[in-house]
């Protein structure tokens, strides 16, 4: 089972910070997860619409400039980082799932992606972008039809199989309150991967190893690498 570090290893440093993506690998993690904003000419990384909780600023991220982020101090004196900061951790043959929490315009988002992944030296197959935004997968995958897409859901749909093929994605991103081991034996014979989030807890590691879950996001992925090992 794949871990992703939700927020990076959030757990155990400053959620959606670089030193939280390299503390994620180094702690064993696959891949990194992380949330983005469109701002201005750059894909920014953070999670809330507004400032406050996460950083020393305050306002809406979306009506925030890219030079107030920058002035920001997210943790350990860090600024809002922009995607590319975030692919840069990422080490060769690792993943990274990027949730889009809102853009401006997919084509520019798609735009500012290719440019980030071409300054980073991020292997787009390596990438999967996620959102509870539908739509805006849709618009994505006719634009980028390589990219991985995670169906992200909080909800347990009536009809899954109308709700998986309606995108064709290549994961669905479940809540762990809604997961059940039919769901995810009913999104695997879709030929979906099922990653779970956010999955913390041992006896819920284990669980959802057990399930034949394919990812979690977890907030602390040396736990659930140490607990993994042990299987
Ligand atoms: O991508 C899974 C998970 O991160 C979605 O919820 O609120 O933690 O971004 P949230
Ligand atoms: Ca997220």
């Amino acid at each position: 089972m794949d871990i992703f570090a939700h927020r990076g290893a959030s757990g155990a440093a400053p959620e959606n910070t670089l030193q939280a993506f390299t503390l994620g690998f180094a702690h064993g993690a696959t891949g990194v997860e992380f949330d983005t904003y469109e701002v201005e000419d750059k894909i920014v990384v953070i999670h809330d619409r507004h400032l406050n909780r996460t950083t020393n600023g305050t306002g809406r991220v979306e009506n925030a400039t890219l030079s107030y982020l920058r002035s920001l101090n997210v943790g350990g004196g860090e600024p809002v980082p922009f995607l590319e900061e975030a692919l840069n951790t990422v080490p060769e043959g690792k993943y990274c799932n990027i949730e889009i929490k809102a853009v401006r315009c997919v084509e520019s988002w798609a735009s500012i992606f290719e440019q980030a992944c071409e300054t980073s030296a991020m292997a787009a197959e390596n990438v999967i972008v996620s959102s509870f935004n539908h739509p805006v997968l849709r618009k994505l995958t006719r634009l980028r039809p390589d990219l991985k897409i995670g169906l992200l859901t909080a909800s347990y749909e009536l009809d899954i199989p109308t709700f998986v093929k309606a995108l064709n994605p290549w994961s669905v991103n479940v809540a762990l309150d809604v997961v059940s081991q039919p769901l995810v034996d009913a999104i695997h014979r879709l030929g979906c991967r099922v990653f779970v989030y956010t999955v913390d807890m041992p006896e819920d590691i284990l669980l959802m190893n057990n399930w034949g879950v394919d990812g979690i996001f977890t907030n602390y992925p040396k736990r659930a690498t140490t607990l993994l090992a042990a299987c």
